[in-house]
């Protein structure tokens, strides 16, 4: 199997990085137009071999590194800067995208796109678009991170593992995302009922809107003391890459273009969906509360504005 990931900065070389440790695909290429930075990364991946199991490193600057790939992440393009939004970005990096998808789906013919370039949800659109695939074959990586983090914060807080949290993150990757209260559950304990093991008091419906905000302003935080997020997003992106490889049919809040869900058409919005070989297919009996509905729209509704600005 072979994953290529398209962009060599911070963001790229940990999606690499993570999946090259994980063995997430045999064969991992990254590639980049920088070629000074693209060729060092890969070196310095490559002279990690002998400690990350079965997968091998190439790249370059050379498109031809990414020939014959089953799964493409794409992370190339601008990435905020302190006080940036994600939307900020759109312009530039749709110009990136249409012109890369293109050159890379005439190199892989059968790949599955994983988009991560930031709005990540507006860049699955313009890919999706411009590369003519089906729908379930571009998607972005989503609310996955944004999941992640939500996860992390409820088990720490109700003392228990994160595999024992079952929340979601739906919405836009970005201001108007929210968590699906209304499906959030400790083992199959709804949350609100859910007794911390170390003695702390239970949630309150406040605490749980202030940890939704915590979530959603999380990159934020992290940009302004290091510059940039990079490592919960390779293992993101690498995991998603494994649910594609392995055809796991996994569950996943992943971002596909909409057509008729819940009343929203022709914007990528994350709902947990089933990620396969064929991609990503939304789980259309996701129900919502009527709040969690009213959210759902809002989100799409800042998408839809940010994608006709970009026109
Ligand atoms: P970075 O600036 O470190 O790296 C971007 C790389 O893209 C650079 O090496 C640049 O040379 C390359 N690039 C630009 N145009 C290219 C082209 N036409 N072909 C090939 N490579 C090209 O940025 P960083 O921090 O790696 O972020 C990358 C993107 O990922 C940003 O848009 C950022 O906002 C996004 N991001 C998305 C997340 C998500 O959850 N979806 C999480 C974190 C970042």
């Amino acid at each position: 199997s072979k994953l290529t990931v398209v962009g060599a900065g911070a963001v790229g070389s940990s999606v690499a990085y993570a999946a090259l440790i994980r063995e997430s695909a045999r064969h991992v290429a990254l590639y980049d137009i920088a070629t000074a930075r693209v060729e060092a990364e890969v070196l310095d991946l490559a002279h990690g071999s002998q400690f990350t199991g079965t997968s091998d490193i190439i790249g370059g600057a050379d498109l031809d590194v990414t020939n014959d790939s089953h799964v493409i992440v794409i992370t190339a393009g601008a990435a905020q800067k302190p006080g940036q939004t994600r939307t900020d970005l759109a312009g530039v990096n749709a110009g990136i995208l249409r012109s890369l998808v293109p050159s890379l789906l005439e190199r892989s013919p059968d790949a599955v796109f994983v988009i991560v370039t930031n709005p990540a949800d507006v860049m699955a659109v313009v890919a999706q678009e411009v590369s003519g695939l089906p729908r379930e074959r571009v998607f972005s990586s989503g609310t996955v991170l944004d999941t992640s983090r939500l996860r992390w914060k409820l088990g720490q807080r109700a003392g228990v593992s994160i595999s024992s949290v079952h929340a979601y993150i739906v919405g836009e990757h970005g201001d108007t995302e929210f968590p699906l209260w209304s499906h959030a559950t400790i083992g199959s304990v709804p949350i609100l009922d859910w007794q911390p093991l170390d003695g702390q008091p239970k949630f309150t419906v406040d605490e749980l809107d202030q940890i939704a905000i915590d979530v959603r302003d999380a990159a934020y935080k992290v940009i302004q003391g290091k510059g940039a997020t990079n490592y919960a997003i390779g293992l993101s992106g690498a995991r998603i890459v494994e649910a594609i490889l392995e055809d796991e049919h996994a569950v996943m809040p992943v971002s596909t273009v909409l057509e008729d869900f819940h009343g929203v058409s022709g914007v990528a919005l994350s709902v947990p969906s089933v990620v396969s070989a064929a991609g990503a297919v939304p789980i259309r009996e996701t129900s919502f509360s009527e709040h969690e509905l009213e959210l759902f729209h809002r989100s799409a509704e800042a998408l839809r504005q940010v994608a006709d600005s970009i026109r």
